[in-house]
């Protein structure tokens, strides 16, 4: 296929070329973001899985370096995570950095086996550079269970002891080990809990607190059952004693409700921030989507945090404050009145689809921002009072026709009660990133316009005054 450099991000990673999709051991190491990713090297489309690796600074600006691991005798190399062991518990080595990986063995699935999933190390010595992988793999045997895989290990100082978080079809096994080598079983938990239209897939456990009080919040990716569509990340909230996982209620929540975040984890070993990035796409079309010479991007970092709203206990996603790198001049408009439409393209110097915009209100209203271009393509997005719900319509936004699953209008509930909204959002050539009322609520919607959608128009039937709408170019290179 031609290739579509109009749709390549500018301050999103994209491989050079072919496909990706999970992000993969994400470990910050003296100074420098790690981010490995599920990676085909030699087609456009998922295959024998490596995990590749990019590089930086700010996790804004990205440069991607050689393969790190590639398929060997037991398997490809499906999703994982990565740690600093720096009491050298593995014995591989002072400050090594240790991955903690799925081995998919493709054999043993054709032949109809249900153990060909288990769980592997590598290690790099050399700050991420180089991996070797250990000799005594696989450190975690399936126990007969189809779908066993993407470990995420952290470090938990309550029980001095390493904890895998593992997807297991319908639930979440936790194990423990002293040294990342012996694994012993601790509990199962959510075979009756949250959402299960599809297989659990990519987990993460991490604490966060509230308030001075500390919970844990444990991340499921789901594939399919999204709240629109096929995968989706979804959360608990919860107690985590080091050996069992307790949620506070069974209340399904989303980390993201738009079609396209996935796989979402957080990184390792960066106090206590908690960053978090994922798979910009969803498996009911990643394979189709019209990218050339490359297939899927990773979404922009996110700090995470709690919030109570109600009496619930909420994940919140912000934007990273790194991106504030990438800004130049912004345009900003106050006390902006909308009653039926309003072209805002040259009050708000609107030139590039690489941009951000946010709105300010005192007094939320339902309201369409339609961003489009002269080919009559439009990008619609807002807030649906009457069903209280934040939407982004990309059925008119251009290519839709390579797969039936992708036209359509994504909606997530508004979870805050305040009268006033801010909204922030993120495009980047071919993406839009959606937080509202800070970062209650996040959407990811990616779309496919023939010409650049740099118009910007507000409508509004019932009318919507905006306090401040303000548009920041990004520009593709942060000074770093
Ligand atoms: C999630 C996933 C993981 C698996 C990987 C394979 O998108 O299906 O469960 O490890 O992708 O590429």
């Amino acid at each position: 296929p031609p290739a579509t450099p109009q749709y390549r991000p500018a301050y999103h990673f994209t491989p050079a070329a072919h496909w990706m999709n999970d992000p993969n051991g994400m470990v910050y190491y003296q100074g420098t973001y790690h981010l490995f990713f599920q990676y085909y090297p030699d087609g456009m489309t998922w295959g024998p899985m490596h995990w590749g690796h990019a590089t930086s600074p700010d996790m804004v600006s990205w440069q991607e370096q050689p393969i790190a691991l590639a398929p060997d005798s037991l398997g490809y190399i499906f999703s994982g995570s990565a740690v600093v062991d720096k009491n050298n518990t593995a014995g591989f080595g002072k400050e090594a950095l240790v991955a903690i990986f799925t081995h998919h063995d493709p054999k043993g699935e054709k032949a109809g086996t249900s153990t060909f999933q288990n769980q592997s190390l590598a290690y790099s010595l050399d700050a991420g550079k180089t991996w070797k992988k250990y000799g005594g793999n696989p450190v975690l045997k399936n126990p007969g269970i189809k779908d066993f895989r993407d470990p995420k290990v952290s470090w938990n100082e309550e029980i001095k002891t390493w904890v895998m978080t593992l997807a297991t079809l319908d639930r979440i096994t936790f194990y423990s080990s002293p040294n990342l080598k012996d694994w012993t079983k601790e509990s199962e938990f959510g075979q009756k809990l949250g959402a299960h239209g599809g297989v659990w897939e990519c987990p993460d456990l991490f604490p966060l607190t509230l308030s001075g009080k500390t919970y844990w919040v444990l991340l499921v990716n789901l594939n399919p059952g999204g709240p629109n569509g096929g995968s989706a990340t979804q959360y608990f909230v919860g107690q985590f004693d080091g050996h069992r996982f307790t949620p506070l209620n069974d209340q399904t929540k989303w980390a993201d409700y738009g079609p396209d975040e996935y796989a979402g984890v957080t990184w390792a070993n960066t106090g206590n921030r908690r960053l978090f990035l994922g798979w910009m796409s969803n498996w009911d079309y990643a394979n189709q989507v019209p990218t050339s010479p490359w297939r899927s991007a990773m979404t922009i970092p996110r700090e995470l945090g709690l919030r109570q709203e109600g009496r619930e206990i909420y994940l919140t996603s912000q934007p990273a404050p790194e991106l504030n790198r990438l800004g130049s001049q912004a345009t900003t408009l106050r006390n902006v009145a909308v009653k039926g439409s309003l072209d805002l393209t040259a009050r708000l110097k609107s030139t590039t689809a690489t941009h951000k915009l946010t709105l300010k209100t005192a007094q939320l209203g339902s309201f369409e921002l339609v961003l489009a271009n002269a080919a009559g393509e439009e990008l619609v997005l807002g807030y649906d009072k009457p069903a209280n719900q934040y939407f982004i319509d990309r059925s008119k936004a251009g290519q839709v026709s390579f797969s039936p699953k992708f036209a359509g209008r994504a909606t997530a509930p508004r979870l805050s009660t305040a009268a006033g909204t801010e909204l922030t959002l993120y495009f980047d050539a071919a993406s839009v990133e959606l937080f509202a009322d800070n970062g209650l609520t996040a959407m990811t919607d990616i779309f496919f316009a023939n010409k650049p959608l740099t118009s910007i128009k507000l409508r509004s039937a019932p009318g919507t005054t905006f306090q401040e709408i303000s548009n920041t170019p990004l520009l593709s290179k942060p000074a770093s």
